[in-house]
């Protein structure tokens, strides 16, 4: 029986929410919850999520996949889709990119990749097919119509590439951050999609950072214009320092709250300078990842909480699970489109944080800084159609 198993984790961001969107810096960690999708042809001939029919509109994520990926190929049948993890859904944890990233790596898997020539796909000018950072006739996002095959003089389709390397981290990046974008009506950063992908710690910038690994340049055209985002990837802290993530249990949806911040700074430009600021303390926080200085990441990160309260995307439950996180963290911060969902406290006694958080009614996860990213887990009978 043809079958792929996929996984990725869910991210917490540890500066620069919301203000990224606009093209400011930001930083976030891979953790330690991960969401895995398992994907088989379907039996009855008709998509299929979780044993019942697949409601396309009620899964944009999976469906702009499918689209992406599958449905131009008639030799590709409908699939059956599995999913299980401890991603809470809806809560700032990028839930939805790490189901996006799993799902496009499952699917790449399953079908394999053209290419010009033999060879191992580690190059993608071999590629006869696919999304790359760095090919620039492909474009995923659905504004401006998207293909995978690449223009006809670069696509001789003579080698089909099977196997884990067929599939590719930036692909599944780009491909995940195209379906969030669409689900955020056009305005979503690489933030959730890269960190989900690539695991490890995640530093967007705008520009290219010295003494951290540059991976490759995203572009996107907003509702408010064109956007540039610098991908930097760096490695997990070694220090004994823990994320206690605290669930207020209310649900906020990150389109509406990506919304709100769009219209309260169209309704007053002048705010645009609460975002830059934001800009400027992830900046100060990239300064003390770099040394290892994790008392200064702490403060950083309640005085970054400080300001998202400013751009009113908190709310009284996150606050009150910050308070109880604070004497006994290094700092503590709401994660994520904010406005329910959780906050995270950066802290060398996990157990004492948590407690603290789930006194005052928060519910706790615990996880190390820095996962590791997409990864395929299990297959069988690959190719599924060939
Ligand atoms: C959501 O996890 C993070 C936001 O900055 C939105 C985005 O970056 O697309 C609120």
């Amino acid at each position: 029986m043809s079958y792929v198993t996929a996984s990725a984790p869910g991210k917490c961001i540890l500066f620069g929410e919301h203000a990224v969107v606009y093209g400011q810096p930001a930083v976030a960690v891979a953790i330690d919850q991960r969401i895995k999708v398992k994907i088989q042809p379907s039996q009855t001939g008709l998509w299929l999520l979780d044993g019942g029919d697949l409601n396309f509109t009620r899964n944009p994520h999976i469906a702009g996949l499918i689209d992406r990926l599958w449905a131009d190929d008639e030799t590709l049948q409908p699939l059956s889709f599995q999913i299980e993890g401890n991603i809470p859904r809806a809560s700032g944890l990028g839930s939805s990119a790490a189901l996006s990233s799993a799902t496009a790596a499952a699917l790449r898997m399953a079908k394999g990749r053209w290419l010009n020539a033999k060879g191992d796909g580690s190059n993608n000018n071999q590629w006869s097919e696919g999304y790359s950072s760095s090919i620039r006739e492909t474009n995923p996002y659905t504004g401006s119509g998207y293909r995978e095959n690449r223009e006809e003089q670069y696509a001789k389709k003579e080698f089909h590439l099977t196997g884990p390397k067929a599939v590719d981290i930036d692909e599944c990046a780009l491909l995940a951050h195209s379906v969030e974008a669409d689900a955020q009506n056009g305005r979503a950063s690489p933030m959730d999609s890269s960190t989900c992908s690539h695991g490890g710690i995640v530093v967007i910038s705008d520009k290219r950072e010295a003494n951290i690994d540059w991976q490759y340049t995203r572009k996107m055209t907003t509702p408010e214009g064109v956007r540039t985002w610098e991908i930097h990837t760096m490695k997990p802290p070694e220090d004994d320092v823990y994320l206690v993530i605290g669930n207020t249990g209310i649900h906020a949806p990150t389109s509406r709250q990506v919304a709100n911040v769009a219209k309260m700074l169209k309704k007053n430009p002048k705010r645009f300078r609460e975002i830059e600021t934001i800009g400027r303390i992830a900046r100060r926080g990239i300064a003390a990842l770099i040394q290892g200085d994790y008392e200064t990441v702490g403060r950083t990160m309640t005085e970054n909480h400080l300001m998202l309260q400013s751009i009113g995307v908190s709310s009284p439950e996150l606050d009150n699970l910050i308070k109880a996180a604070a004497p006994t963290a290094l700092g503590a911060k709401l994660t994520g489109a904010g406005g329910g969902g959780c906050m995270i406290a950066l802290t060398r006694d996990p157990k004492l944080t948590s407690d603290a958080i789930e006194l005052a009614g928060g519910r706790t996860l615990i996880t190390k800084l820095g996962a590791t990213g997409v990864a395929i887990d299990k297959h069988g009978g690959i190719p599924f159609c060939q």
